[in-house]
């Protein structure tokens, strides 16, 4: 496990985003993994910069998203999806039928969703680099503090602290969808580099718990210390509690 610290948010933004353009450099046609929330942000104006200035070209790079909310379409302002594409994707070159984001459309056999996601992942040749949030309370992607670390994508049902934390999106907490569809842990370690960032002090005891305390799915990230390239991209803050 690598930790780097640095000292703000931009920062980690800046050599995040060199990581990706340096696999794109190496491999024009690889899988990339993205996250939504607020810290990969400046992640993303990075990439488009690196995009703009000729330095990185997305146009053979597949993407796999994290998760998506049950209930909204890829238009909705709310969805993920939608998010990529403001944030990302309608600023760089990556193709409209390389973009994947697993559908979280109601009332859908959602495990049948969820293994040919999977599957889709598998079958060209798994992810190469994989960005990751993390929430308060240790989670990744959807994956909530739990008595097991889970396996593929699968439906999941969101904490009160995850929606309490995610209610700045919406007018009203009641308004913050109840389930999602989220890659599951198994799936996310399958990932052969993978780049966690965190930015402020509100995360340093999620950041602690993941990379020092026990490996116990009671906090998700923690199973990260198993992974053999993982980075946590830390900025002075979030690694206070080391
Ligand atoms: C949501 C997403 C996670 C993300 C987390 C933290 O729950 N599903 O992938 O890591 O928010 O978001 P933020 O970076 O805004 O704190």
């Amino acid at each position: 496990m690598n930790i780097r610290i640095f000292k703000s948010a931009d920062d980690i933004g800046k050599a995040a985003a060199m990581i990706f353009a340096s696999q794109v450099l190496q491999k024009p046609n690889c899988l990339l993994g993205f996250a939504t929330g607020s810290t990969p942000l400046p992640t993303y104006r990075q990439m488009i910069e690196l995009y703009k200035s000729g330095i990185a070209d997305y146009s053979s790079v597949t993407t796999f998203n994290l998760d998506e909310y049950i209930g909204f379409d890829g238009n909705h302002p709310q969805s993920y999806r939608y998010f990529m594409m403001q944030n990302l994707f309608n600023h760089i070159n990556v193709k409209q039928e390389n973009i994947n984001v697993v559908s979280g459309i109601p009332n859908s056999n959602f495990e049948e969703v969820g293994k040919a996601y999977d599957q889709k992942i598998e079958s060209l040749g798994g992810i190469d680099v994989q960005l990751l949030g993390i929430g308060h309370n240790g989670h990744v992607a959807f994956n909530e503090p739990s008595d097991h670390f889970s396996n593929g994508t699968h439906q999941v049902f969101l904490t009160n602290s995850t929606i309490e934390a995610n209610k700045r999106f919406f007018e009203h907490a009641d308004d913050v969808p109840r389930s999602a569809m989220s890659m599951g842990i198994a799936s996310i370690m399958k990932a052969r580099n993978i780049v966690l960032v965190s930015a402020g002090s509100d995360k340093a005891t999620a950041i602690q718990a993941a990379v020092e305390g026990p490996i116990t799915p009671e906090c998700p990230a923690s199973i990260l210390q198993l992974h053999p390239s993982v980075t946590f991209m830390l900025d002075e803050g979030a690694a206070s509690k080391l």
